[in-house]
């Protein structure tokens, strides 16, 4: 399948370093992820990735969430639909790989997150990351 990979760029930032620091690392696992899928080697690389994005869900997400919720986000509801939707996908990417291990649904999938990451982080996290520096919250 193919696939387009892009590099991290500036473009991605949001100006706060915790959220910039947790972005670039999904960032660089989704990569590690696509590369394991494409030579066929990844068992192990998609098991790793698959508790490493549990555990950013619960971490990640949730740190976003509780500013949000702290700052009374004016757009918090549109955003936590956004994070539900991920959560969606990961479930589905669970499944192909630990029910059905069709690696090419999974590939598919991966894709799907990358999009995602790539679209959220640039629209809807920049918006947050731009209200939380105006109320003085960047740690
Ligand atoms: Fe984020
Ligand atoms: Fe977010």
């Amino acid at each position: 399948m193919a696939v387009t990979l892009v590099d991290w760029s500036r473009d991605f930032e949001t100006g706060l370093p915790w959220q910039d620091e947790q972005h670039r690392e999904l960032f660089d696992r989704l990569i590690a992820l696509h590369e394991a899928i494409e030579k066929r080697q990844s068992r192990e690389v998609v098991a790793q990735t698959l508790d490493f994005l549990d555990d950013y869900v619960a971490s990640h997400f949730g740190q976003e969430e509780e500013l949000m919720q702290k700052f009374s986000y004016p757009e918090m509801d549109r955003h936590l639909a956004a994070h539900e939707e991920f959560k969606l996908m990961l479930v589905m990417f669970h499944h192909f790989v630990t029910r059905t291990r069709k690696l090419v649904l999974a590939a598919k999938v991966r894709a799907e997150l990358n999009q995602w990451f790539l679209t959220h982080i640039q629209t809807t996290d920049k918006r947050l990351g731009a209200f939380l520096r105006e109320k003085g919250a960047e740690s």
